[in-house]
């Protein structure tokens, strides 16, 4: 009895349903996971940022050859840490512009995250009227 439990053998029809059972599995599987997986490889796409070095209309430009500042270092900190500076009155928006335009260096970064647009009159003088590159 024992040994028949743990023969090898099983029922010819058993091991057809199983193999059977299995398909539908996995035809099941496909169906739940291949949408998923096209969702996560569309998501994967490179979304444009508004990156530095980055590319298409977000990009952030600053023209080649342009010295960084000292305090622009640590460079993840000032990404986040400019606004308060300029806030607490460590520097002027214009000394920002000298090296900027706000419009590729400024304001593509802004307008992503929801802050308000840098307007400096002065700019103009440096970047002309298209604030361009
Ligand atoms: C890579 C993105 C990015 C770029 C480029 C950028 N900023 Fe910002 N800026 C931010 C973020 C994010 C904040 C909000 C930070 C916070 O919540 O404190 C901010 C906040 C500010 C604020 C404070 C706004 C407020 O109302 O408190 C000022 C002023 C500012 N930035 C000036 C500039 C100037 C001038 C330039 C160009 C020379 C510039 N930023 C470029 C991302 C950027
Ligand atoms: C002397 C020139 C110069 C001045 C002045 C200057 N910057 Fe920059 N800034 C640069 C350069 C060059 C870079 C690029 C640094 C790099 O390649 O890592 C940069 C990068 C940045 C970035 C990072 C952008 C990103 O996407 O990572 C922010 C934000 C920024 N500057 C804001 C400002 C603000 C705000 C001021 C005014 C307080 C200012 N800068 C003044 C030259 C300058």
């Amino acid at each position: 009895m024992i040994a028949r439990i743990f023969s090898p053998q099983i029922n010819p029809d058993f091991q057809a349903f199983r193999k059977e059972r299995s398909i539908i599995c996995l035809r099941i599987g496909a169906k739940i996971c291949v949408p998923f997986l096209v969702l996560g490889l569309l998501a994967c796409q490179p979304v444009q940022k508004p990156e530095l070095k980055g590319e298409g209309p977000l990009a952030v430009v600053v023209p080649r050859g342009t010295a960084t500042p000292e305090y622009h270092a640590p460079a993840a900190k000032w990404q986040v840490g400019h606004g308060q500076a300029i806030n607490r009155g460590d520097f002027a928006r214009r000394e920002c512009i000298l090296c900027h335009s706000p419009e590729t260096g400024c304001n593509k970064c802004h307008q992503y995250v929801g802050t308000p647009k840098i307007i400096v009159p002065e700019a103009s003088l440096y970047w002309g009227n298209s604030n361009g590159k």
